[in-house]
């Protein structure tokens, strides 16, 4: 059996190897924590984004979108905070030369503990069996209370290090913990200092004409900045919101775990502007509805949880995150918080215009409250793909790999295969392919063995392969082998279509969230 890790690194190879995400630029090496994505990827990238944006727009009728540019004012990264606190606090080890985010040493020493308590409970368990009680012995255990007891210490220690952005403090933790570099092994730490994660270039040519911009490090600005055009344009009322995907770029520190950490990203973020005072509601709402969202997939309720931040940022008055079960541990996918009106109030302060609503219910203006729902497209995609590579052992010493992609985000529909390359089958497989064709995305293959073929289309989360063989010249009718449970049924042709649709059809999907 496969560890975790193990598990995590097969999946890594296993897409790149059939085309869903490859290292960036790598006949060059590749470019630290910069991916591209192949042709079997991009699909189901987009079917992704198709469900959050039709989930977002269709099924709320008070959200549009909008899609902003990625080189903004550079005053917007001033108001929005960015250019003064958009920073990790760094510290360097001397020895191996690496750089970390103290913060994320701390926070795996925490994790540390939290195993060191999970292990204690394992082998109550196994020792105790039917008769354990995990809530008592948590409660009781010497062992187990002096490891709480330190996580809990430690955990304080370090919130009111962050919070007061205490960096001598984030060090000496990290000295008192007897944290060591992975690498050398040694505590020989550098100071703590922050960095910010801001790309930036100049725009324009000539040497005093340029000016200093950034490349966006989330995409919500762009939101922002337009509130009032599509507020007035599109006559919206209170409560409304603007959905937006696109690229985010940020200097990482700790690139790692694949595509989870990236220096250039995918954002798909809605802020919903609402009445002040009606914000925790509405954030409320958000919460359960973005939940709902990820838990319709089917990709197992279990492996979802809200991780409240202990640390809100200044403006924000509540804030929590979805985190997914990856082969690495819980790990945020989603961030949702009610940003107050900070970001409308700063921008009519630093442009000097007006950002206010008029409420005709209430007579009144005001400077709209905010909730953000923010997700990473690739975060997403990650955790699609983990949910779904599974290694299987078949009767007989067979084995495959198959991805169990929820048939709606699966790149490839249906592949059409005629068993054999002759007899008129290729050409009869072309009519069932046009029959489909332009309704799902649907590949043709008539190379190899049908089994060499059913793996192919395995490894990539094929739902349906769809075979025609002599008798389906005589009867009409074909061999499709379901991908989970390899099953077969003899199917008439012109039912394929609407077996497909029932199976894809994202509005089947969109209709669990109303
Ligand atoms: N506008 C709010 C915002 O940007 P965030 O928590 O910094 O909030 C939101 O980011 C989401 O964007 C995260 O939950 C994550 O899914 C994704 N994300 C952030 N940084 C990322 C990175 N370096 N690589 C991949 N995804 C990232």
């Amino acid at each position: 059996m496969a560890t975790q890790e193990e598990t995590f690194k097969n999946i890594v190879s296993h897409c790149k190897e059939y085309g869903f995400v490859f290292p960036s630029s790598e006949i060059y090496d590749g470019l630290g924590a910069v991916y591209d994505y192949g042709q079997n990827g991009v699909e189901l990238k987009n079917n992704i984004k198709q469900y959050w944006w039709n989930a977002m727009t269709k099924l709320h009728e008070n959200i549009v979108g909008i899609d902003a540019a990625i080189f903004m004012h550079p005053t917007t990264w001033k108001a929005s905070g960015h250019v003064d606190a958009f920073n990790d606090p760094l510290i360097d080890n001397r020895d191996s030369k690496k750089r970390y985010r103290a913060d994320v040493l701390i926070e795996d020493q925490m994790a540390k503990y939290d195993e060191k308590i999970d292990k204690e409970v394992m082998k109550a368990r196994k020792r105790f069996g039917e008769s354990f009680d995990e809530t008592l012995y948590r409660q009781t255990n010497p062992r187990v209370l002096e490891h709480q007891q330190k996580r809990d210490a430690l955990h304080e220690r370090y919130q009111k290090a962050m919070n007061a952005n205490d960096l001598v403090e984030l060090k000496q933790i990290i000295l008192d913990e007897g944290i060591v570099c992975p690498i050398s092994g040694t505590r020989n730490w550098t100071d703590v200092r922050q960095f910010n994660l801001m790309f930036s270039t100049e725009m324009g040519s000539t040497a005093d004409g340029t000016m200093k911009i950034y490349l966006r490090p989330e995409t919500a600005q762009g939101i922002f900045v337009n509130f009032l055009n599509v507020q007035k344009t599109g006559r919206m009322k209170i409560p409304f919101g603007i959905a937006q995907i696109g690229k985010a770029f940020r200097n990482e520190i700790v690139a790692r775990q694949f595509i989870f950490r990236m220096r250039e990203f995918e954002q798909m973020e809605m802020q919903f502007f609402v009445r002040p005072g009606e914000e925790l509601r509405w954030f409320e709402y958000w919460k359960q509805f973005r939940l709902r969202w990820h838990k319709a997939l089917g990709l197992g309720d279990e492996k979802y949880r809200f991780h409240d931040h202990d640390k809100l940022a200044h403006y924000a008055n509540a804030a929590t995150d979805i985190e997914f079960l990856m082969p690495f541990g819980f790990k945020e996918v989603e961030g949702i918080h009610s940003r107050t009106n900070f970001d409308l109030s700063q921008h009519a302060k630093y442009s000097g215009k007006k950002i206010e609503y008029f409420d005709p219910e209430l007579n009144q203006s005001y400077t709209p409250f905010v909730i953000e729902t923010s997700i990473g497209v690739d975060r997403m995609f990650l955790s699609v793909m983990c949910s779904a590579y599974k290694e299987e052992q078949l009767e007989g010493g067979d084995s495959r790999v198959v991805l169990q992609l929820p048939p709606v985000l699966a790149p490839v529909k249906a592949c059409v295969m005629p068993l054999v390359k002759k007899d008129g089958l290729p050409e009869k497989a072309r009519e069932v392919m046009d029959l489909l064709r332009l309704d799902f995305n649907i590949q043709y293959d008539e190379k190899d063995s049908i089994g060499k073929r059913y793996r192919r289309q395995d490894a990539i989360g094929t739902p349906f392969c769809i075979t025609i063989d002599h008798d389906t010249l005589n009867d009409n009718c074909v061999t499709v082998r379901y991908r989970d449970t390899m099953k077969q049924d003899r199917v008439n042709i012109d039912q394929l279509h609407e077996m497909i649709r029932q199976q894809v059809d994202m509005t089947v999907l969109l209709r669990k969230l109303l």
